[in-house]
């Protein structure tokens, strides 16, 4: 793109949202050109767009970072905290002397806290205990209670930080919630000033746009905009090993979440502030790669980032990798500054101790294992087939589980274990087997990288490949990837 279509100048920039009142500086001073704001809340975003030269040498297509550490709190979430807070004012339900609280990992709270300060709210925070100390010693600096609560419960859980934050809210005289996860106030923020920013300063030239998945607010606002503006912009999600996301767009399928280490996205339900409508891909990454790519970040491109925003580039980068071309532009946002991850990301220690540092050794690809897999045609059964039907299938191929399908989607894996149960129960054997389904796996597509598999083995039985439309094209099992890394290993020695 001719660099004089890019608009970086401060002045084109979508305006902050303007809570102008006495003290403003007098209409002669333009105030996103001279950066002059009657308060602190109206430096709410206008962020710069900066090409990332070095980490995506590789690729054909141009790459930009949009870089919300520039907001005044220092993230993406100062956003939806100033949008949150004043429609709840417009609609009444934030009165004075109000407390405001939130479950919060930390960027939202520091948003609503830096806004509570100047509106003379007071702030309760409930964050889980595995987001860093910074995080928590932050929103204390900005005059908030922070409540911390165990990080491997489930959401329901009455100890988790949903829960806790709702029974707070409960006992609270005069409290607000601000429900990151199910007020539609996130994703509108980003409708009304994310997406229209990014899409003025790239003039319109954008044809993916990527960006990790938390809330969803950010992915959903901007990815509706930009739909808007041009319905073949490609919108895509990145999502950590753990988190439910992958699977469910891939698949349709909420599987068991598990801890990971990474902080800011990825989630174990699916909130209402994610709206799938506006996505057209959802790669995956893991804690590693995305920990030393916000090294790479940092170190070749002087952007003084956080760990989600290493995920986001390292996610971009597979997606691009599929799907690079001359002249493709995209954009991947950043959403926090790299000052709130000193004692991870950025400590030697702590990265080795987690086995983050270490060189990976290449497995090579789910693609390479298919291939070198004795061929095989992958046999699936129907959903409506009856028991005897599925169990005629496992026999004659000699197998324990098999894919179900329905209209060529994977609806679930039958095991013959779950068979077994059912037999010994004495059940009607006449049931569809789409209602004996195991949701004890997961999906890949061939271009995942074996060393994401064998973290996904530690929680699923079998992993079931997709190819094009997500059509279920092969399934492995443990014993494949085993069989696989002998292989791999015999050849090193
Ligand atoms: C550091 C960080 N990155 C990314 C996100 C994800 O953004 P969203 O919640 O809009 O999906 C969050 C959300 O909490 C975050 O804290």
């Amino acid at each position: 793109m001719p660099a004089s279509k890019i608009d970086s100048s401060k002045a084109a920039g979508v305006a902050a949202p303007a809570s102008a009142g006495p003290g403003a500086p007098s209409p002669s001073i333009d105030p996103r050109y001279h950066r002059v704001f009657p308060s602190i809340l109206d430096a709410i975003g206008d962020t710069p767009v900066v090409r990332l030269n070095r980490v995506a040498r590789d690729l054909k297509s141009t790459v930009y970072a949009k870089v919300e550490a520039y907001n005044p709190a220092g993230s993406v979430k100062d956003r939806i905290a100033l949008h949150i807070i004043e429609r709840a004012e417009a609609r009444g339900e934030l009165k004075p002397g109000a407390t405001i609280i939130e479950a919060t990992s930390g960027n939202t709270g520091a948003g609503l806290a830096m806004v509570a300060a100047l509106k003379g709210y007071k702030t309760i925070f409930v964050m889980p205990d595995k987001q860093s100390e910074e995080k928590r010693a932050a929103l204390r600096a900005w005059g908030a209670q922070v409540v911390i609560t165990p990080t491997n419960v489930d959401a329901e859980d009455p100890r988790s930080y949903y829960s806790t934050a709702r029974r707070l809210v409960a006992e609270t005289p005069n409290s607000f919630y601000a429900n990151q996860y199910h007020n539609a106030d996130n994703p509108e923020s980003h409708y009304l000033t994310t997406g229209p920013e990014l899409y003025r300063q790239l003039a319109g030239e954008i044809d993916v746009f990527i960006a990790g998945v938390g809330t969803g607010g950010t992915i959903s606002g901007i990815g509706r905009y930009l739909k808007e503006q041009n319905p073949k912009i490609q919108i895509v999600g990145v999502d950590p090993v753990g988190s439910l996301y992958y699977d469910y767009f891939h698949s349709g399928q909420l599987t068991q979440p598990h801890t990971y280490v990474l902080e800011g996205i990825g989630e174990d339900f699916l909130p209402s502030t994610m709206d799938f409508q506006y996505v057209d891909d959802v790669v995956r990454v893991n804690d590693k790669e995305c920990f030393q790519m916000t090294r790479r970040l940092v170190r070749e491109e002087g952007l003084y980032v956080g760990g989600s925003c290493g995920a986001a580039v390292a996610g971009a980068l597979k997606y691009l990798r599929r799907h690079d071309r001359e002249g493709l532009r995209a954009v991947v946002l950043l959403p926090d500054s790299a000052t709130r991850y000193m004692s991870k990301v950025f400590n030697d220690a702590w990265m080795r101790e987690n086995g983050f540092l270490e060189p990976e050794t290449s497995l090579g690809h789910v693609r390479d294992l298919v291939e070198e897999r004795t061929a095989r045609k992958l046999v699936s059964v129907r959903a409506e087939a009856t028991v005897p039907e599925a169990v005629g299938v496992l026999k004659l191929h000699g197998i324990s589980q098999v894919p179900v399908v329905n209209d060529g989607k994977i609806v679930g894996v039958l095991f013959e274990k779950r068979l077994l149960e059912r037999a010994l129960e004495g059940g009607r054997s006449d049931v569809p087997v789409g209602e004996l389904v195991d949701a004890s796996y997961c999906t890949v597509d061939p271009d995942t990288e074996v060393t994401v598999l064998t973290e996904l083995f530690r929680r699923f039985k079998v992993a079931v490949v997709l190819g094009e439309k997500n059509v279920p094209v092969d399934i492995i099992t443990r014993i494949d990837l085993i069989d696989y890394i002998s292989k791999a290993n015999a050849r090193r020695l």
